[in-house]
């Protein structure tokens, strides 16, 4: 049964991970908080050693061709995907990892329209490449660097969606005029006092004219972009 938030769907991700205390402090505090107290965001977090190929909780072993590391295995992450599979439809399986596609605001955009993510966090060496060929169905990668687990990509990723859901931020437009919606970095802000150790709030922002303002504001963004991240007016 479809759910609805508005105009759209109540999102539901799911997280299976061997370590969900990384990912339930993010999950309770600020907009995701928020999000979820106005039922328009559901997040689940899974225990994968629930799924576990023995007693001692068992979900990783040697990789083959030796090396080291672990590699998690097959079995505890199929039959966690498959026991999720059986309850509804997923719209993505999505890896966390540092070979994936790179994250960015448009991938957030499209992602935040679907109904149920599914993610998955990697450990040690990665999962079993066959988990990969056979159930994941999106790669992401929050970054070129290494970090010890999916996790924090994780967390990272659900808040970026979880921001973009109609309703969750108060003003609901400002999602919109964030830095890189437009492949534009946002304009720099100022709040009171107008003037901090002669340190003065630019004029254009104290015009109270609203066309000026956004003519500032536009440049600034432009400028921004072009000193920071040129790369971005490319995919203009
Ligand atoms: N797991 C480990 N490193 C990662 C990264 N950079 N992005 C996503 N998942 C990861």
């Amino acid at each position: 049964m479809l759910s609805f938030r508005g105009w759209g769907i109540i999102m539901r991700i799911d997280i299976i991970s061997v370590l969900p205390e990384l990912l339930e402090s993010p999950m309770q505090h600020s907009i995701m908080k928020r999000a979820q107290e106005k039922g328009l965001l559901k997040v689940h977090i899974h225990y994968l050693r629930k799924w576990a190929v023995n007693e001692y909780g068992q979900v990783d072993d040697y990789q083959y061709g030796g090396g080291a590391g672990m590699v998690m295995m097959c079995e505890p992450l199929a039959k966690a995907i498959e026991e999720l599979f059986a309850e509804r439809n997923y719209d993505e399986v999505i890896y966390l990892t540092p070979d994936g596609e790179m994250l960015e605001q448009k991938i957030a955009n499209s992602l935040s329209l679907k109904e149920n993510i599914m993610m998955i966090c990697g450990h040690y060496k990665g999962i079993d490449e066959r988990i990969r060929e056979h159930f994941v169905t999106k790669e992401i990668s929050i970054g070129n660097y290494v970090l010890s687990g999916g996790e924090l990509a994780a967390a990272v990723l659900v808040d970026c969606i979880g921001r973009l859901i109609p309703g969750v931020l108060n003003d609901e437009t400002s999602a919109l005029f964030d830095s890189f919606q437009d492949n534009l970095l946002a304009p720099p802000v100022y709040t009171r006092p107008e003037d901090f150790r002669g340190w003065k709030v630019p004029d254009a922002l104290l015009s109270g004219n609203h066309r000026l303002i956004e003519e500032w504001r536009n440049e600034q963004s432009l400028k921004r972009t072009r000193e920071r991240r040129p790369g971005l007016l490319e995919n203009q």
